[in-house]
């Protein structure tokens, strides 16, 4: 027998999605550290020693070491490795890879989840092409987290744009996801899907967004470690993702630095302002 799983998306308060805003933007600072540090040489171990360093130094914890055993704080997914790569010391980065560094942070309870793929020095013309369609896709469906929309209108959002951009393969045995007081909660956020089906996403609401696509099939393979997770057909992979709130004044992406304003003015559907900006109570220089 099977416990029924949880079917309602959590609630938070304005106040609880301005303490999820804080562990977002340990995540951002994380992140850009991180992508900084990318170049040839470097160990994806030395990276995850980085992560670690620069979550615990911001009052956060790493919210994947331990995780159902997992024992790192990032994920470094390598070429054909789409998601879930394990850092190793023995893993040094060469000029021309691509690498997907994904880092949870968890603050006062709140959870905050995101992902970019970085060139390793120089990369081909059809790589940065896969990251950019990846990037976009990721943009068009943050642009949809709004107060009325329902689910679908976000992953088909993602898809078209990936669609849009290209003939690559978009990941379908892995999702985003809900996101608060926990890093992983209902519902499941696919990366293609229906318009005016799911369900409907209201004020207060959290979700991770997170496209993977390939530059050839949608198959994936996990590999030995229980971990890794690699393209069936060792086309190399994409992989972005944001935590964005669902606020009355639209979409708040948790995870950038400037909340997605400068990326979704780019898309607004049906809001005056794309992109709000709500101080946390007690705090009047929000960033
Ligand atoms: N962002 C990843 C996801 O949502 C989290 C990595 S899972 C972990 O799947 F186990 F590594 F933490
Ligand atoms: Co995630």
């Amino acid at each position: 027998m099977r416990l029924r799983r949880k079917t309602t998306i959590q609630v938070k308060s304005p106040e609880q999605i301005a303490s999820m805003r804080e562990a977002g933007l340990v995540v951002a600072r994380t992140l850009k550290v991180l992508a900084d540090a990318v170049r040839p040489g470097i160990t994806t171990t030395d990276l995850d020693r980085i992560a670690e360093r620069e979550i615990r130094a911001s009052g956060a914890t790493p919210s994947f070491l331990g995780y159902q055993g997992y024992p790192a704080s990032i994920c470094a997914s390598v070429n054909e490795t789409i998601v879930h790569g394990i850092p190793g010391p023995a893993q040094r980065l060469r000029d021309g890879d691509i690498i997907s560094i994904d880092c949870g942070a968890v603050l006062d309870g709140w959870h905050g989840d995101a992902a970019v793929t970085v060139a390793v020095g120089q990369i081909t013309a059809e790589d940065q092409a896969l990251m950019d369609a990846c990037e976009a896709a990721l943009w068009a469906g943050l642009a949809r987290a709004l107060p009325g929309s329902r689910l679908g209108d976000i992953s088909s959002a993602v898809e078209r744009a990936v669609i849009a951009s290209g003939p690559y393969g978009i990941v379908r045995e892995y999702t985003g996801h809900g996101i608060g007081s926990a890093m992983h909660m209902f519902p499941d956020v696919p990366n293609f899907g229906e318009p005016g089906t799911g369900p409907r996403l209201t004020a207060g609401m959290a979700l991770a967004i997170e496209p993977m696509i390939t530059r050839g099939g949608e198959r994936t393979i996990e590999l030995a470690d229980g971990w890794t997770v690699v393209t069936a057909d060792a086309s190399r992979a994409a992989h972005f993702e944001h935590t964005v709130a669902i606020t009355p004044d639209g979409p708040w992406v948790l995870t950038a630095e400037d909340g997605g304003i400068s990326r979704l003015r780019q898309h607004h559907h049906g809001t005056k302002r794309p992109a709000p900006t709500i101080p946390p109570k007690g705090n009047s220089s929000a960033g």
